[in-house]
């Protein structure tokens, strides 16, 4: 069973995913199975199921960009420590999907049963292959389909039934009449097979359509004709099925899994307000009762402690937020923000920054590669770029750290308990000491001993 608990692989059970076509209805550059759902390229999604399913090993076909495709699986499965196996298979010409098993052969050949993925259908659920999987195991037919219903069936491969409600072929937009075309149930591209009658099938399947391709499909007619059997299962969830050929089908695929990663977040105790114009990747954490506002993206692995507030219109990347922090209508790119600090409105927080516990960032402020430590506040309008900021820090309104000189960039340290006024520009390298003074407008080109009060700037003259 897929389902045991321990970790045992599937007797002689293999996954094949098919990820060798160009994708022609993108109109793109991009192998289509390295288009991007929820952040990450939707084979990732493919070859996550591969692996809950517990084969013994798992075959990638590839073909256009091969090696680009080979790269992007080798990392997804190391990022999503694949423990299976994987081979990659070259299909030398789109011949069709046919023909990509075909090729496959060496590799199917050392499994009895084969489940079949495409590297185009992203929402397929774990559920819905443990079910195709059972239900094969349990018919003891030659294939088993996973099929689904649709309100519009248009470009899939349509299920043809006897009147006894047997499946016997799969009729393909391209060739499908007009009646067979009616059919609302379709095929979702996902197959188990008995890898002996899959063999001997393949073998005689002829090119069909437009573009004179080999049809996977074609290979039930050819199996029920040596007399096995078709069983279908189908999808409790038809959403799950899409398949993504085009670039309007990649943005309903990313709908549909932007809703589900916030379901799943707000089934584990996070408030989204919007979950329309909210969204997220799927890798992001959010901690119990933090609230996401309107408008609010979130990317990458970013992880959001406990009890924050997100948002609104709010983009988060690669960052660390801790627990109980306010991040309002601001930019943070990998970064860490430490617990119960407030960040914003309108604040740019730039990669290796790393701010709080208990500090605050307000608006119009840049922050880069800085530290800003416990309780310090540069709330308004300020630079602070290669920057160490002790705790209990308190920087003025304008305050740029002037860190390039045009060659290099240069650090500056402000100590605990420093004082900086208004508009004071820091040209670095400058360290600023414990509990020291800047006088608002100044321009300070010297170290500041702690305590001490710098007065950098030209005396007041009044002329009548
Ligand atoms: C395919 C099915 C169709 C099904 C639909 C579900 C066939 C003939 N048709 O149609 O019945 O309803 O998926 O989404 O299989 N591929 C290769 N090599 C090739 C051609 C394709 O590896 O030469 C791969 C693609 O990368 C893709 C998969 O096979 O992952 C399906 O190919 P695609 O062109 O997307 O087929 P559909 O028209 O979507
Ligand atoms: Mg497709």
């Amino acid at each position: 069973m897929i389902h045991s608990n321990n970790h045992k692989a599937q007797k002689s059970l293999g996954v094949l995913i098919l990820a060798a076509g160009e994708g022609t209805r993108m109109e793109s550059s991009i192998p289509k199975v390295l288009h991007h759902v929820g952040g990450r390229p939707m084979i990732f999604y493919t070859l996550r199921l591969a692996n809950a399913v517990k084969p013994l090993a798992i075959g990638v076909v590839v073909g256009y960009e091969a090696e680009r495709v080979k790269t992007s699986v080798q990392g997804l499965a190391k990022d999503c420590q694949i423990a299976r196996p994987i081979s990659f298979i070259l299909q030398k010409k789109a011949l069709g999907s046919g023909n990509a098993v075909l090729e496959a052969m060496p590799f199917l050949k050392k499994f009895k049963t084969v489940v079949v993925l495409c590297g185009d259908t992203p929402l397929l659920t774990y559920e819905s292959i443990y079910g195709l999987f059972q239900s094969h195991e349990e018919q003891k037919g030659q294939v088993t389909l996973l099929t689904a219903r649709l309100a519009n069936p248009k470009g899939y491969g349509r299920i043809v039934r006897s009147p006894l409600g047997e499946v016997q072929r799969i009729v393909e937009e391209s060739v499908g009449t007009a009646k067979e075309l009616a059919i609302n149930e379709i095929n979702s591209g996902a197959y188990c097979f008995e890898v002996e009658a899959l063999m001997s099938g393949l073998k005689e399947i002829g090119a069909k359509g437009p573009k004179k391709e080999h049809f996977l499909t074609d290979v039930l007619e050819l199996i029920r004709a040596r007399g096995g059997k078709v069983n279908a299962y189908v999808s409790q969830v038809p959403e799950e099925v899409l398949g993504v050929n085009s670039r309007i089908q990649l943005s309903t695929a990313e709908r549909i899994m932007n809703r589900r990663l916030l379901e799943r977040l707000m089934l584990s105790g996070v408030t989204v307000v919007d979950p329309n114009s909210t969204h997220i990747d799927a890798d992001v954490e959010i901690g119990q009762d933090s609230v996401i506002y309107p408008g609010t993206i979130l990317r990458g692995k970013t992880k959001i402690g406990k009890m924050c507030r997100i948002g609104p219109y709010t983009h988060i990347y690669e960052a660390q937020i801790g627990n109980e922090c306010v991040v309002r209508m601001s930019y943070l790119d990998t970064c860490r923000v430490l617990e119960k600090s407030e960040i914003g409105p309108f604040s740019n927080i730039r990669p290796e920054s790393v701010i709080g516990p208990r500090a605050k960032v307000g608006n119009f402020t840049e922050v880069k590669a800085s530290r800003i430590g416990f309780g310090s506040k540069v709330n308004h309008l300020s630079y602070i770029g290669d920057c160490e900021i002790h705790e209990d820090v308190n920087i003025g309104a304008g305050t740029i750290t002037c860190n390039y000189d045009g060659k290099a960039k240069h650090k500056t340290t402000i100590s605990a308990k420093a004082f900086v006024g208004s508009n004071v520009n820091l040209i670095a390298p400058v360290k600023i000491g414990r509990g020291a003074k800047i006088a608002a407008g100044s321009t300070v080109t010297e170290d500041v001993p702690d305590e001490a009060l710098a007065i950098a700037r030209a005396r007041q003259v009044i002329k009548q």
